[in-house]
């Protein structure tokens, strides 16, 4: 096969699969665990599509020997996980929960005995309830609690993990749990949310040195969830729009951990009564140099003007709306259209705007219909599809010099899909929630095939022959 045929990788291209401590464990109480904001959300069935709480989900926390063990069979060489921060300390600061740090220290362990190396996020959205109750990250002191719980934990297992991922999208965290309601703590507030937003950026600038005095080695990241944003027509308006919703979506996170200043045009548009309390070097802090940047790309979003900011998530306070195209295909998650082309073009303008420095892409993925055939198995060909053609994206950005360096799959097995509940599903490999039987789908063992090879067929982006 000649080299156009077959998107060749380099020998030391990370490869590996992402989840999420709530979205995988359960143990939502075992040995001494906290309650968590995202235990107290799912406890009310009003927030939840499917009404099901996050009590068991995938029951990783009594099977993460099993759960590894099949990661070891499909060749995975790297696992993204997170800590569950009230697992761990369970009203957030002072006593520390030792049986909580030892089941962390027997998953690593078990994970390197593997051949695995752990890619460890610090928070993904698990808040110890006790925080919320005085504030949450809407209270500057939540960041001092967050950079106690990374000493802890970081002096703990960082003489085995050496790759460190501080925040989980603060975007999402941010907006869909104060702004949109959709996620813990489900409020409705722009002045909190951007207070949240600002703290959760600070708590990074501020952990970043304390991982690094404890961990010899360390490399050090946070992970944000980009999209590729264009304006739905060349109208000044919609370009007007799709340049707000970037400021806000984008730009806010990027400009503030890259260049250590909030985009000046979105801070204007939020004007000084939302914005945050910002003290002098909190904007440096927030700048720390660090090792990577992780991002997580599912979608392209075509935005409009709209005064109303209709459709999806209330987008009134940026006046925008989302516009789709009925030849663009989307997922089960429907607001996300299948746009492989965007990760190419976010990764360019990465490049272009922000600079050259290691880009991970920490999760992509698609959410489908999956449930087991007459024969047993889970044929999701459109998945193959999916990933193929996100790994193809970051192929060709590779060949345009971008310093991509490695592709986390989100996800290695269906998950609690945060306000879906079970509705959604995303893995590579499928649970069946009853009997939690994982079954290997179709994707899981053709993103073996491509570990195996570092690289797969170009035909197996494009093949349109299966379903
Ligand atoms: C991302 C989250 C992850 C999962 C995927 C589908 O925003 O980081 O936990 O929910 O979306």
């Amino acid at each position: 096969m000649s080299e156009s045929d077959f998107l060749k990788f380099p020998s030391d291209f990370v490869w590996g699969s992402a989840t999420a401590a709530y979205q995988i464990e359960g143990g939502w109480n075992a040995e001494g665990k906290g309650e968590s904001i995202w235990d107290r959300f799912s406890s009310n069935p009003r927030n939840i599509e499917d009404k099901q709480p996050g009590t068991v989900t995938c029951d990783h926390f009594h099977r993460n020997v099993e759960d590894t063990a099949l990661m070891a069979s499909l060749g995975l060489k790297n696992y993204r996980m997170s800590l569950s921060w009230p697992r761990i300390l369970p009203l957030g600061t002072g006593k520390v929960n030792e049986a909580g740090l030892a089941y962390y220290d027997r998953e690593i362990d078990g994970l390197l005995a593997q051949g695995i190396t752990p890619w460890v996020t610090l928070f993904h959205w698990d808040l110890p309830q006790a925080l919320q109750d005085q504030g949450g990250w809407a209270n500057r002191a939540t960041v001092d609690a967050y950079t106690a719980y990374v000493d802890v934990v970081t002096r703990r297992l960082g003489d085995r993990v050496k790759n460190w991922m501080t925040h989980n999208e603060p975007w999402v965290y941010a907006f869909c749990g104060h702004q949109f309601g959709a996620h813990a703590p489900g409020l409705k507030d722009l002045k909190t949310t951007l207070a949240v937003a600002h703290h959760l950026l600070l708590s990074h600038g501020r952990a970043v040195p304390v991982i690094r005095a404890n961990v010899p080695g360390a490399r050090v990241g946070i992970v944000h969830n980009l999209e590729w944003i264009e304006p739905a027509s060349d109208r000044e308006e919609d370009i007007a729009a799709a340049q707000r919703h970037d400021g806000a979506y984008n730009r806010w996170f990027l400009d503030a951990t890259i260049k250590g200043r909030y985009p000046g045009d979105l801070a204007a548009w939020y004007g000084p009564d939302l914005l945050p309390e910002i003290r002098r070097d909190d904007m440096e802090t927030i700048a720390v140099p660090t090792d990577f940047l992780g991002v997580n790309y599912y979608t392209r979003r075509l935005i409009a003007h709209d005064p109303a900011g209709r459709g999806t998530e209330g987008r009134s306070f940026l006046a925008v709306q989302q516009i789709y195209r009925p030849f663009v295909p989307r997922g089960h998650f429907d607001e996300w259209e299948m746009q492989p082309e965007g990760l190419f073009k976010l990764l360019i303008r990465l490049k272009k705007d922000y600079g050259d420095f290691p880009i991970y892409i920490s999760e992509n993925g698609t959410s489908l219909p999956d449930a087991p055939g007459a024969d047993g198995q889970v044929h999701d060909g459109i998945r193959i599809r999916y990933l193929a053609r996100h790994v193809a994206a970051i192929h060709e950005a590779r060949r345009e010099n971008v310093d991509v360096r490695g592709y986390f799959v989100w996800s290695l097995m269906d998950n609690y899909e945060w306000g879906f509940g079970f509705t959604k599903r995303f893995g590579i490999v499928h649970v069946d929630y009853t009997t939690q039987k994982r079954t290997v789908k179709d994707s899981g063992r053709w993103y073996a095939g491509v570990i195996g090879h570092q690289g797969f067929p170009v035909a197996e982006a494009n093949d349109y022959t299966t379903y």
